[in-house]
């Protein structure tokens, strides 16, 4: 099946058609860039501007990069403040006339990254993926399911939010060298380890192409990876979730 899946962001809004069979993109990635803070009703209209470009009719996904619950956003750390309480699913829904599922950004691109990336992570119990980027985001899996809606970049690690400490935003705003990030990112890497235990942490966002020039100042005992789908995951994630409930939805009106 081919569905939209969408990637809403910090400072851009990207879009593609996923094939949720084999997990890639079947179609240009379209990316808008925004300004800081993007307010809803702007990215509904970006969102609709990739379903003409690419000609869609269809289920959409969409990844927030904020808890979601039931569509609704109900934090917004980089984005506007009107995010809060917006019904994101319909939002989308009254500006494309396409069904809308909406899911946490990290959610949506561990999720790919666990079906279709980094192949040992399914032979794992415990995995962490990360998403560094604008913040730092969260998906924990136990046994291959999803705890949704972990916030691990808001963790406070001496009394402020992690990522405040160790995102590629403050690397790049503060120009810190790969060394000086690392150790930054280790403290939030050795509290992670401290507090869940995971057996795997997958590293993804734009920076895990990058991987091979930090790796070394990353001190945790736990396994790391770089994810395989890289800055991909998010879009082919929320295509999956478009699937997932366009199929749950035929199985109830099939039933009913
Ligand atoms: C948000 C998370 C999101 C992450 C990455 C954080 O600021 O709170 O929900 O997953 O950024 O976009």
């Amino acid at each position: 099946m081919i569905t939209l899946g969408i990637d809403i962001g910090g400072s851009a809004t990207k879009g593609a058609l996923v094939d949720t069979v084999s997990g890639r993109m079947v179609s240009d990635r379209i990316r808008f860039e925004t300004e800081a803070p993007v307010k809803p009703r702007e990215v509904a209209a970006l969102v609709e501007k990739i379903r003409k470009k690419l000609g869609y009719h269809g289920p959409i996904g969409a990844g927030y990069p904020g808890v979601v619950k039931n569509g609704v956003a109900l934090t917004a750390a980089n984005l506007h403040k009107n995010w809060i309480g917006t019904d994101v699913g319909a939002l989308i829904y009254n500006q494309t006339g396409q069904i809308t599922t909406v899911l946490n950004d990290a959610d949506a691109a561990g999720l790919a990254e666990m079906r279709f990336g980094v192949e040992e992570a399914r032979r794992h119990k415990t995995v962490l993926f990360l998403t560094i980027g604008t913040g730092i985001g969260s998906a924990l899996f136990v046994n291959g399911h999803l705890l949704p809606n972990t916030e691990l970049g808001h963790l406070k690690i001496r009394g402020k939010d992690a990522e405040h400490r160790a995102s590629d935003a403050v690397r790049q705003r503060d120009n810190l060298s790969w060394k000086r990030w690392g150790k930054a990112f280790t403290e939030l890497l050795q509290t992670y380890e401290f507090l869940f235990n995971p057996d795997l942490i997958i590293l993804g966002g734009g920076i895990s192409s990058k991987y091979d020039s930090f790796a070394e100042y990353l001190k945790v005992d736990t396994k790391i990876l770089p994810a395989k789908l890289e800055n991909t995951a998010g879009i082919i994630g929320a295509g999956m979730a478009a699937q997932e409930s366009s199929e749950l939805r035929d199985q109830e009106s099939s039933a009913s």
